[in-house]
């Protein structure tokens, strides 16, 4: 996820938005750049790579004023490179823009702005923000902002400055977070709040829809309509390392309660305005050629993996194309049968993990096209594949995947629904119809992340077991594989997922008095199985939790110790919601023990190796 900082006072602003920046380098980035005003006007360095690269270049060469922004960039439009960071300016050079986000539009609007005779030099955005700017510009740029920004789809935090009136910089926040610090004779804009803490703890965060002018000694805070409001300021009493984590105790519950606003950005842009339709513009691979495809191998490592059998499903149950999935350090050592109208689809967080990009290799060897679904704009999996489609989590620190997990099914249902459409397997109706419910889904994940407490408390009592098992049928089998992983990875507890139907040919065996089951029971159809499943590991003295979907409760109470709710959506859906309480679970039952939740002994954050 990008980084803003930006800078008005009297002192020189170039250390204050490097050192900024470097405050945000633990999210993430792949570029970075500062413009500032000084003495020759509007004056922009930017370079991709770390900020040692960018303090080089400056280093020869510094800007000197007062007023500045600045950025580090985690690439969603436009691969890492000089010319797509930030920040962007129009052909004038008199305006610059800082931005984090997604412009829904941004193609629809460079297009006009073509038409007028404006050149464009990157692939971002971004750059169409600063033309648009320009071109609204009537000597007020407070105005010039809002009309931009009226035209403007998707999701903007930005910070911009105009040559013409130096003694402004303009903030705006829709759907991206944006906060202004305030201090003596300097004000502050961020992304983040460790960008300034070291300058100020008084700030003022802004909403969705709101801006902010700041001028050395004010801040004049309206909405993007540019009716005045007021608000409270915010002190901050959080050291440097709470503040990192948004105020959460680790990375891994911070990521967690991101998932809703991963799902939303994700979504946005992929679904078509009148949300009966998705589209996927980044696909070369035309509806023809996806009709081609007769079966899809499926290839990922760990999580991802997990995602991959969520995917199996859903293009299944969806486009109706049938699906093998693989291990991927197990796929290119069996011989795959690839064949030319083999579509292979490989899934990976990072985009670097050794398995999955030597399974891509193999597959692109035999033939076959693949299509990547990864985090990492610019990694060697996005590289390298045919096709991609970028989950839009945002940098995940904590070892243990969360958010990536749950980004790569959205993936896979808006993919599923593509191809559905392609196929006709769907028709219009159906497909709003799921659109509609997984439009849901971020509210749906906000409430069960409000019964965290309720989680907490089953999670000291897993803790003190030393095994349990996880079980599901259908698509909450894939769910409880996910699930177990998660637990064993940061509890360091053994646990085993089963299809549920499958306990009885060996496993049962293992359950004895006490030992915890944790029962995945979201699958209408196949509730009457699951409490014949569930019945025979309670005559066996197991405890069972049941994750069940809300107005189930009467029901199931009758067969489970306790159980937990998810909001109800559609069958195919429920693996988004079904998995959150599980990596709650899992959060406290490592805090209980005592564990390093973000970095589990024995793993890594990406695996470069085979
Ligand atoms: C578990 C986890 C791993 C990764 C796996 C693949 O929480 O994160 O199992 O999912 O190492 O990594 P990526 O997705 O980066 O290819």
């Amino acid at each position: 996820m990008c980084g803003i900082v930006g800078y008005i006072g009297n002192r020189e602003s170039q250390p204050i938005l490097l050192e900024g920046l470097k405050k945000l380098e633990y999210r993430g980035y792949d570029s970075a750049g500062i413009a500032v005003f000084t003495e020759q006007g509007l004056e922009i360095t930017k370079t991709v790579g770390r900020l040692a690269n960018l303090e080089g270049r400056l280093s020869g060469d510094p800007l000197r004023g007062t007023v500045g922004i600045g950025h580090t960039r985690w690439a969603t439009h436009g691969k890492p490179s000089d010319v797509n960071s930030h920040p962007h300016t129009d052909n004038t050079l008199k305006f610059s823009v800082v931005h984090n986000g997604i412009i829904e539009n941004y193609l629809e609007l460079k297009e006009e702005l073509m038409h007028k005779g404006h050149r464009f030099l990157s692939e971002t955005d971004t750059e169409v923000i600063s033309h648009l700017i320009a071109v609204e510009y009537e000597g007020d740029i407070v105005k010039a902002v809002q009309r931009a920004v009226s035209k403007m789809r998707g999701a903007f935090a930005l910070g911009v400055l105009t040559e013409y009136e130096p003694d402004k910089l303009v903030a705006v926040r829709y759907a991206s977070p944006l906060i202004i610090g305030v201090g003596e004779g300097e004000k502050y804009i961020a992304s983040d709040i460790p960008a300034i803490l070291e300058h100020t703890r008084d700030i003022y965060i802004l909403n969705d829809g709101e801006m902010a002018v700041l001028t050395r000694d004010s801040v004049q805070l309206m909405t993007i309509e540019g009716n005045l409001i007021s608000k409270e300021m915010f002190h901050v009493d959080w050291d440097l390392m709470t503040a990192e984590k948004g105020g959460f105790d680790h990375f891994m519950l911070k990521e967690i309660h991101e998932q809703p606003k991963a799902y939303r950005d994700t979504m946005r842009g992929r679904m078509s305005e009148d949300g009966r339709s998705v589209v996927l513009p980044e696909l070369k691979m035309t509806p023809d050629m996806l009709r081609g495809f007769k079966r899809v191998h499926i290839v990922a490592c760990g999580t991802a993996m997990h995602a991959g059998l969520v995917g199996k499903t859903v293009i299944e149950q969806l486009a109706r194309v049938p699906v093998e999935t693989d291990v991927a350090s197990e796929y290119r050592y069996r011989s795959p049968i690839i064949t030319p109208d083999t579509l292979v689809i490989v899934v990976s967080q990072s985009g670097e993990t050794a398995d999955t990009l030597a399974a891509l290799r193999e597959a692109q060897r035999c033939g076959a096209r693949v299509l990547a679904i990864t985090n990492v704009v610019g990694s060697s999996v996005a590289r390298e594949a045919d096709d991609v489609i970028i989950t839009l989590a945002g940098p995940e620190i904590a070892v243990a995947s969360t958010k990536a997990y749950t980004s790569q099914l959205i993936a896979f249902y808006l993919f599923g629904l593509y191809w559905a459409q392609a196929n006709g397997t769907k028709n219009e109706a159906e497909i709003a119809h799921i659109l509609a419910a997984m439009e849901s889904l971020p509210e749906q994940v906000e409430k069960i992340l409000a019964q965290a407490e309720v989680l907490k408390g089953v999670a000291e009592s897993i803790s003190r077991h030393s095994s349990l098992f996880f079980i599901g049928r259908g698509i909450d089998y894939a769910v409880a594989l996910e699930g177990s992983l998660k637990l064993k990875e940061i509890s360091y507890i053994h646990s085993e997922a089963y299809a549920a139907g499958e306990l009885k040919h060996g496993t049962l065996a293992l359950i004895e008095e006490g030992v915890p089951v944790i029962a995945l029971m979201t699958q209408e159809e196949l509730y009457e199985k699951m409490l014949s499943n569930i019945k025979e590991t309670k005559a066996r003295g197991a405890h069972v939790l049941g994750i069940i979907n809300e107005g189930s409760e009467g029901e199931t109470a009758k067969s489970v110790d306790r159980q937990f709710a998810i909001p109800r959506t559609l069958p195919i859906l429920t693996p988004a919601l079904s998995v959150v309480p599980l990596q709650l679970l899992s959060y406290y039952a490592s805090l209980a023990l005592g564990h390093d939740v973000d970095k589990p002994r024995n793993l890594a954050k990406s695996v470069t190796v085979e």
